[in-house]
């Protein structure tokens, strides 16, 4: 052993200090970064290395959706370990059979086979080659505003500037990007609903332009940038739009299902059926990384004559699979989706309530426990507080000073450009909304400093 690896780690500072030289911290410039030391948590705080309590108003990147420490997923994967922690994807297991059963039950009708992977990333990997395998088309229409994750395709899918330092050789071949529903700040500055859902019958010339389209790609509530609920006849005009053109629905429901906006997933919001569903995140509440692609039979049974072309070691990964029933089951039993739904428009009203006394909310929406609050320098033009060139360039945003102050405050939130995405447990209670929306109207007196006079 060497010496280094013989040392007592003794202080929260040396954990910190050993994490920031000798690993790599997310979508950021190294320098600077010192990750806070993270001991514990319990249902929706958790607590560092000195003992100091965090409200988790974002279930870290929305995804521990039944709050931290759930006994009875802790003790499905400690179980699960005790019995096969790995067998090959080649074979069936116990946690795989049950699982596929239980998600029939809680996927959009008609989503009916299943491949498990490791992360939402994966899963939209998978379901990008599985739906060029089965039209035996190259393109996929995505939006600017989204995120679907970090590996080449998934990446090159994603709208948001975090493809721009691997462009342009992690652009991938076939991206058509489409525009964003957004009827706060449109992009083609139409306003709803007047605009006939223009954005809509626009990606349906960019499908029949291009041609060789096999799939559109979508978030059904785009989620880390920026809460964007469609309006209502937005789903149903992409469904035969997509009809029209035989080309696919992949619904990414990395971070919109399991609840989050008071449906099992966002999309039953609309009642229209994706051809593929894409998840991860609450599937397991992150205790474990487990992401789905799940397709229609239809899919499914091309590939009983074609070569599925696709795999991973640790596809259908046992330990990953256990706690996924055990999620589902603490889901039903705690009432969870109904919850969500119910608490919904008390978190949004108290959001909407920073409105009246800050000059910089811009917007507050969302749905179930699923919120953005978009800050901008000037109500009229929505001008956001900083640019996306400028996160990019490692440059300190408002939003992130908003944060760290509310960090101090004991109330963690995620922020990304010039926005919150507020998504906690889905246990939270309604002292704990209290706390955390009077913590963050403190903390946003900082922004509105920034607001042009
Ligand atoms: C909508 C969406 N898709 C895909 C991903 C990627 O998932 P992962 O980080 O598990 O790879 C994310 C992650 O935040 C997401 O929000």
């Amino acid at each position: 052993m060497s010496s280094s690896s013989q040392e007592v780690l003794s202080t929260s500072q040396e954990i910190s200090d050993l994490t920031r030289r000798l690993t790599f911290g997310t979508w950021r410039f190294q320098k600077f970064w010192a990750p806070l030391h993270i001991a514990d948590a319990e249902g929706c705080y958790f607590i560092d290395g000195n003992g100091k309590r965090y409200l988790d108003f974002s279930a870290q990147l929305m995804c521990v959706n039944l709050g931290h420490n759930n006994p009875a997923v802790i003790e499905a994967i400690a179980e699960q370990a005790r019995k096969l922690c790995y067998v090959s994807p080649a074979y069936a297991t116990e946690p795989r059979a049950e699982l596929s059963r239980l998600l029939l039950d809680v996927l959009p009708e008609g989503i009916e086979k299943f491949f498990f992977v490791t992360s939402g990333t994966e899963a939209n990997e998978a379901a990008i080659k599985i739906a060029r395998l089965f039209t035996g088309k190259t393109k996929i229409v995505a939006r600017y505003r989204s995120y679907h994750g970090s590996t080449m395709a998934s990446i090159a899918a994603t709208g948001d500037p975090r493809r721009w330092p691997v462009e342009p050789a992690g652009k991938g071949q076939g991206v058509v990007f489409a525009p964003e529903v957004n009827c706060y700040d449109c992009p083609i500055k139409h306003t709803y609903p007047g605009c006939g859902i223009a954005c809509a019958d626009y990606l349906e010339h960019i499908i029949e332009n291009e041609s060789d389209v096999a799939a559109v790609l979508v978030e059904p509530v785009v989620g880390t940038n920026g809460v964007l609920v469609p309006p209502p006849e937005y789903f149903p005009r992409l469904r035969s739009i997509c009809d029209r053109h035989n080309v696919l629905l992949i619904a990414d429901e990395v971070m919109s299902g399991w609840g989050r906006t008071g449906e099992w997933f966002a999309i039953n919001h609309w009642n229209v059926k994706p051809d593929i569903l894409v998840t991860a995140k609450g599937i397991t509440s992150a205790y474990v990384p487990l992401g789905l692609c799940a397709t229609t039979g239809r899919i499914a049974s091309f590939f009983d004559e074609h070569f599925f072309a696709h795999g991973h070691t640790y596809e259908a990964h046992p330990i990953t699979l256990a706690p996924a029933v055990a999620t589902i089951h603490e889901m039903q039993r705690l009432k969870l989706v109904e919850r969500a739904r119910e608490l919904g428009p008390y978190l949004g009203q108290k959001l909407a309530g920073l409105k009246n006394s800050h000059p910089s909310v811009g917007d507050v929406r969302g749905l179930g426990l699923f919120w953005a609050v978009e800050l901008v320098k000037n109500r009229k033009t929505k001008q956001p507080l900083n640019t996306k060139a400028e996160k990019m360039a490692g440059k300190p945003t408002v939003v992130d000073q908003v944060a760290a102050d509310m960090m101090k405050q004991g109330v963690a939130v995620s922020a990304w450009l010039s926005h919150f995405v507020i998504a906690p447990p889905l246990i939270i209670e309604k002292s704990d909304i209290d706390f955390a929306v009077s913590v963050m109207d403190q903390a946003l007196s900082i922004a509105d400093k920034y607001v042009e006079a």
